[in-house]
């Protein structure tokens, strides 16, 4: 089937309990890894490119990737999205170029300057058949260009009028989720009995208030990845320093994709798996050099983990 919006993935999930993955996608691997995994496990799938994937890869390498991972599985739904659209400027190239989703963070601005900017977005996307994620409220965070250094919870009672206003199809709310690998300080985390942090739970409160405000309304999480022990452990096994990184418990999100969240975005457990991997191979063949042994393991273990997602965390596993 050819490229879809999420409306439709949307309103099932909701009605089903689940949550849809929505990935990023930054080469051929990464697009091969997840949509394996999501066509063996005939589960829906957004595969999101970020303002950085695109300056990376190019829009029109991004673009054929995930038309050929369309091709190579019939089965499922695949919507291609727009990740943290910073400006009018980059959804438009987007949704002209093939997108079917675009999402504007206008999180950094003021209530009603994200009012008027997640409108226009919202505005020219539906003229052209593509749907639009709007975002309140900011995530902490210290990884990435996306992220703000002091987080602040979305505010429910501004929700009704956001979306009202600005005619969003699904709204990002900051729960207690961040972006990367260092979600939590440890001096805000406990310790369990193995000596790993267990960070303070999410704001279920406030997504409660929120689907309350916006009933069957589609909610999305980001800054989801739950940061696997075991491969933080590989990481620093062979060769690099990731002392202290922690995520979000998987069972919470888990209980999130019960309620309003029909998206949750993961993309730093992706990058721990593949680095990982990558790191471990080289220290166990240091004579190899082609790069087709080296990322052969780590698509495989990035088609795992998402496979894992799928059936554990998400839900939407057969949902297809
Ligand atoms: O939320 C951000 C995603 O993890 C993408 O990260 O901007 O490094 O591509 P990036
Ligand atoms: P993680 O860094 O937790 O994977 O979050 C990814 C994300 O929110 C992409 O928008
Ligand atoms: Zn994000």
């Amino acid at each position: 089937m050819p490229l879809v919006t999420s409306k439709e993935m949307f309103e099932k999930a909701y009605k089903g309990g689940y949550a849809v993955g929505a990935f990023n996608v930054n080469n051929m691997e990464i697009v091969q890894g997840i949509t394996e995994a999501c066509q063996e496990e005939k589960a829906p799938v957004i595969l999101q490119v970020s303002k950085g994937a695109r300056a990376y890869a190019n829009h029109t390498y991004l673009v054929k990737l995930v038309e050929a991972a369309v091709i190579e599985c019939p089965d499922i739904p695949v919507v291609l999205h727009l990740d943290h659209g910073p400006d009018f400027e980059t959804c438009k190239a987007c949704i002209d170029g093939g997108f079917t989703s675009v999402m504007i963070d206008g999180s950094s601005h003021s209530f009603e300057d994200n009012i008027a900017l997640t409108k226009k977005v919202v505005e020219y996307a539906h003229d052209h058949g593509v749907v639009v994620e709007g975002e309140l409220g900011t995530l902490a965070g210290i990884e990435d260009e996306v992220s703000h250094a002091v987080g602040s919870y979305t505010r429910p009672e501004e929700v009704e009028e956001f979306v009202s206003k600005t005619g969003v199809d699904s709204l990002a709310i900051a729960i207690g989720t961040s972006h990367g690998a260092y979600k939590f300080k440890p001096e805000q985390c406990t310790r369990n009995e193995k000596g790993i942090l267990v960070p303070p739970p999410l704001r279920f409160d406030i997504l409660e208030e929120v689907s309350k405000r916006l009933p069957g309304f589609p909610i999305v999480l980001h800054g989801s990845s739950s940061v696997p022990q075991e491969y933080v452990k590989m990481v620093n096994e062979f060769g690099g320093k990731m002392p202290d990184a922690v995520g979000v418990p998987e069972d919470q999100l888990r209980q999130a994709a019960k309620l309003a969240v029909c998206k949750i975005n993961i993309d730093s457990d992706l990058r721990l798996a593949m680095t990982g991997t990558i790191r471990k191979f080289f220290t166990e063949h240091p004579e190899k050099f082609d790069p087709r042994e080296y990322l052969k393991p780590a698509r495989a273990n990035i088609k795992e983990l998402v496979r894992h997602k799928l059936v554990d965390v998400l839900g939407c596993a057969g949902k297809a």
